[in-house]
Order: structure tokens, then sequence, then C-alpha cells
């Protein structure tokens, strides 16, 4: 039986300590083990954990200075870890194949897929050192396993945490903070009757055969929405403006977010960032939609509300139990010294479309993957040996991606803006810079971006993270 809505709190996953430091770089340690929760209130679901819970604890650094993290993976199955958002060099940025092994690993080696035969594939270590300079702009990033062909039942079964980059900066912007800096990792799960969460895995050892069971091909939903790992939470606010950080990390689902009070008012969704940090400018919101691993950075004031007044938070895009999200029980008067600035960045990249030296078209669409359904991009699936797209370090594209259902695409390495959207101009929530874009169906995207930082082998994927494990993921080799 699910609880009903908002009555579990709120839970906010912990900060991680920094094990130490050295030379100038945080460095954290997180162990990849088994663990379990109770989710449901009197169900206990077993879990694949970053340090034991899930969402796994969250890492808080500073724009620059550079973090290592020490992964040392106890699990069952090898895991590959990517901070999604990152900039990051791509001996760190978490290839499919560069493998952190479990211990005794070594007699499954050949089996887990094609991408084990990769010879420039790393296969050998049981912990390892991930490092990130963050010399990017503040943002909220995420950390999630990436595994070749089992990245969605991996991060189905707990493997995704939160990592925040801030900075001197945007902190004195006088944005909400402390207590109302919330953030907000959404994700859908269904549960099965012994309260494990039910993937329908094609291979449920997760070892050999990618994708999932018909009729789950476009993707796998829950019923039941987490927020920060549990299930439709309230909080209690103060009345006061909240910065909410939205990350949706569901691996298909997409939201239509509102606010909504007692008496039926929408609040507004004073957006101030995106996937990769600040706007120029706030956009205000109704309703802002929400597709897998995109983030957005949203402010709400609850200062109108009356004090034991509810505001839920709701999915138009849902049905039944899908529709509620959480929501915020608002029981105090407060002081509120925060403000949202009318000019939140002067730093966004605005690359024209006459600087672009090339432009390239990639449709998104289903097809085979070895002899199987499948999702390709440009008529092609996953294959860690091609080199997709090679760039110059430096370079400005266009990319013209297009879609025949949904599908949120994600570039690694790089953030993006959204030039065009069916000819058109981009939508409201396409403002600022972003490393994932919603693709609706049958639509034709424009992102225009400048591949700067490292070189070296990265991707880009649909976030869609069952079409992501059936194929539709690509190389980008920047040289
Ligand atoms: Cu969120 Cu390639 O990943
Ligand atoms: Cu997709």
């Amino acid at each position: 039986p699910l609880p009903p809505p908002f009555q579990v709190p709120l839970p906010i996953p912990a900060v991680l300590k920094p094990a130490g430091t050295s030379g100038g770089a945080d460095r954290y340690a997180i162990t990849q083990r088994e663990a379990s929760a109770e989710i449901l209130p009197g169900v206990t679901t077993p879990l694949w954990t970053y340090d034991g819970t899930f969402p796994g604890p969250t890492i808080e650094s500073r724009r620059g200075r550079p973090v290592i993290v020490s992964h040392r993976n106890e699990l069952p199955v090898p895991t590959v870890v990517h901070l999604h958002g990152g900039r990051t060099p791509a001996a760190s940025d978490g290839y499919p194949t560069d493998l952190v092994l479990p211990p005794g690993w070594q007699d499954h080696s050949m089996h887990t897929g094609h991408g084990m035969h990769d010879p420039r594939a790393v296969v050998t270590e049981l912990t390892r050192d991930y490092t990130f300079p963050l010399d990017q702009r503040p943002a909220l990033l995420w950390y999630h396993d990436h595994r070749m062909d089992f990245t969605a039942p991996a991060i189905w079964r707990g493997l995704a945490g939160l990592h925040l980059v801030r900075d001197d900066a945007e902190e004195a912007l006088g944005l909400p903070a402390g207590p109302r800096e919330l953030p907000l990792m959404i994700a859908d799960r269904a549960f099965a009757a012994d309260g494990g969460f039910a993937y329908p895995a094609l291979d449920p050892t997760l070892r050999v055969r990618p994708g999932v069971r018909e009729p789950y091909l476009a993707g796998v939903l829950g019923d039941v929405i987490l927020v920060n790992g549990a299930p439709w939470p309230v909080h209690e606010a103060d009345a006061a403006r909240y910065r909410l950080r939205i990350l949706n990390a569901s691996n298909a689902r997409h939201y239509e977010l509102e606010a909504v009070t007692d008496d039926g008012r929408r609040l507004d969704l004073v957006q101030i960032g995106a996937d990769q940090g600040l706007l120029a400018a706030p956009v205000t919101h109704k309703l802002l939609p929400i597709a897998p691993a995109e983030r957005y950075d949203v402010v709400v004031d609850f200062s109108g509300v009356p004090i034991g007044g509810l505001v839920r938070v709701v999915n138009r895009a849902g049905s039944g139990r899908t529709r509620d999200v959480l929501a915020f029980r608002v029981v105090r008067k407060a002081a509120d010294d925060s403000r949202v600035p009318g000019t939140l960045s002067a730093d966004l990249p605005a690359w024209r479309r006459s600087e672009a030296v090339r432009v390239r078209d990639f449709s998104f669409r289903a097809g085979r993957m070895r002899g199987d359904h499948g999702w390709v991009i440009g008529g092609l699936p996953f294959d860690p040996a091609r080199a997709d797209v090679t760039t110059r370090l430096g370079d400005v594209e266009v990319w013209r991606l297009i879609a025949d259902v949904h599908h949120p695409v994600h570039l690694h390495l790089a953030g993006f803006r959204v030039l065009s959207r069916r000819g058109g101009p981009p939508l409201a929530h396409d403002a600022g810079l972003k490393d994932t874009v919603s693709l609706r169906p049958g639509e034709a995207v424009e992102i225009i971006t400048r591949f700067d930082g490292y070189r070296g082998r990265y991707l880009f994927h649909c976030h869609n993270a069952e079409h992501e494990d059936m194929g539709m993921m690509a190389n980008l080799e920047i040289i």
C-alpha cells in the first residue's frame, strides 16, 4: 500500500566531508555498496548506493578548486562514475567501458558486452580516483553510474547523487540560501511485491544482455514519485522565498511542474538557472517542463501563502498518483532578506551562428541494436570503437537534432545554448547554458556550442536511460 501524499518529511542528502586535502584539491572517498532503506513505510527496499544512501551524499565544491573522488566498488557488477555537467578531462569523465571492477569480477570480465573488446577500455581497477577540476560556472551537477549497456538499471537501483559547484559571485547575489536552498532530486520508481525496486531488465543479473522487456522499450516509468528518495514528501517552510535546485533524475519520466496553493493559485516559478548555472536574467514560469537529467534553479516565494497553507508541487504531465510530486507546508512567518536581482550573471556564452565552423545533423530514432530492439543516432547504435564525431578543440558548431519520440539529448563536456525549436525561437525554459535539451516528439532543435576544455573521447546520448542502454549514444572525439 502506498502512503498518502505529503506525509513523509523531505530528506536532504547529507553533504560529504572531504577525507583530506592535497595540493589544493579536496579529496573524497565513496564506497559503492549494497544497502537498504525504508522508502515506503514498513517496507525494506534493497538498493545499490554511493556510501549507503539513496541519493548518494552531496558533494559541495568551489569553482576552480579541484576535487578528487576515490570510488571503491563493492557492488556485484562493474560500475562507471560520470559527473553529469562536469567539465572533466576525458580520463575522469566516466567513459562507459572505463570500469571500476568489483572484487572478484575478473572471472566474468569477458561477458559484459562488446564494449569489453575495445582495446582502449580500462578494466583493471577495484578503486578509481576521479579528478574533477571544476573550472566551470557554478551549477547543480549530479553523478551517476554510466556503465556500458547497464546504466539505466544501475541508476534505478540507486546510483545517483548531487554535486553542487558554488562561487563567490553567485553567493554575493543574495539569493535564498542556507535552509532556504533545497536540492530536489525527483525520480519515479516502481516497487515489486517484495519491496524491491521493480525493473523489467532482459537480464536481471545485469551482466550480459542489455535492455528491457516489452512493453518498456520506450523507457521505464514508476508509479511512485520520490524526491530525495522519499515518496511524495512534504517540507515545512517559512513564509519566505526558497531556492529550489531541481533535478529530474528519473530514467524516462518527463514532468511539467507547477506550484499550486490551497485556493488553486499557481505561484510564479522564477527560473534563475539552467543545467549549467545562472541565467543572464530571471525568467518567470507558471509551468515548467523538466526532462530526464535536466536541472532548473527556481525561486518560489511563499510569503503570500497563509500560515498553515499547503503549496503542492504537481506534475501536470502525470495522472493519478504521478500527478503529485511534493508539497510545502508554510508553517511560520519569518524575516526574508533574500532577493532575486534583475541581472544574475554576465558570463553566459553567446555564440553566434556565424561563428560556427560546422553544422551537423543527428536524428534520434527507434532502430536495432545487436539484433534487438534499440534506439539509434543517425541510424547507428552505440559502438565504443567508432568515432562518430571528430571536432577540434575550440571549434564552434551548430548541431541540428531531430527526434521521432521524446528524447532528452545530453552532451558531455560542453554546455550549449538552444538556438531554435521547430524552426522558431527557443522556448522560455530553454534559456541559459544547458547540457541536456528535451526534444519533443517530431521536433527539430538546433543547439550551438564551443568544444573547449579538454581533448579526448567524450559522449553524447539520449538521457532516457533505457534509450541510452539500447544504443542511443555516440562518441565525440575532441582533437
Ligand atoms: Cu547524465 Cu552521459 O550522462
Ligand atoms: Cu531517447
